[in-house]
């Protein structure tokens, strides 16, 4: 799978480096965590972590690669999260599940994530980027225009950066008040 990685995606780990980013007695969650080596990152930085995947599989594979790092692997749909979790974590971090869907259900999907984030806590997206020089992808993936990464915000989510990177990429940072 492209997605088989045991070190954090690299724009995540920059952006944690450059915002010299603390997660001690805060709690961070990873939407669609594969593997699961983005949420051992985090809670290597002192994140109380939860990664998520609807798929069993590599939950069982996330939890065997990162036994010992405190995070922790659970099975969730994002279409059906948890009630308790809503407004529940500091950082939710989301790494090429938003672009990995069709929409439907993406724009769902992309409501379902902004209800995680607590009051005054933060979101970073890293997708593909629809730069325009592509014909419509037919994917997975589906590489994301802008009015898509600032539509993830929804209605209680700010913009505070979006950045349009060599892959092409995004990484974008919401903030809620
Ligand atoms: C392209 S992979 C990216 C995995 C990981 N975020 C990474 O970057 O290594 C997309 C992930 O989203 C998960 N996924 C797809 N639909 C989901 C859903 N409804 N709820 C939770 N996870 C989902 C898949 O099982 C898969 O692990």
């Amino acid at each position: 799978m492209p997605w088989d990685r045991d070190t954090p995606q690299p724009l995540l780990e920059e952006w944690a480096r450059a915002t010299g980013l603390d997660g001690t007695g805060r709690r961070a969650v990873v939407v669609g965590c594969g593997l699961g080596a983005d949420a051992a990152y985090l809670a290597r930085l002192g994140f109380a972590t939860t990664g998520f995947d609807i798929s069993s599989t590599a939950v069982d594979q996330a939890g065997a690669r990162h036994a010992g790092s405190g995070a922790d692997f659970v099975v969730a749909d994002l279409l059906a999260l948890p009630e308790e979790w809503r407004g529940h974590f500091d950082l939710v971090v989301e790494v090429f599940t938003v672009q990995a869907l069709p929409d439907p259900p993406r724009t769902e999907a992309m409501a379902a994530i902004s209800t995680l984030v607590a009051p005054g806590g933060t979101m970073l997206a890293i997708a593909f980027r629809d730069d325009g020089s592509e014909p419509p992808a037919v994917g997975p993936p589906f590489p994301l225009d802008r009015g898509t990464l600032e539509a993830m915000a929804g209605d209680r989510l700010e913009v505070v950066a979006l950045e349009e990177l060599a892959g092409p990429l995004w990484r974008a940072e919401y903030r809620r008040a």
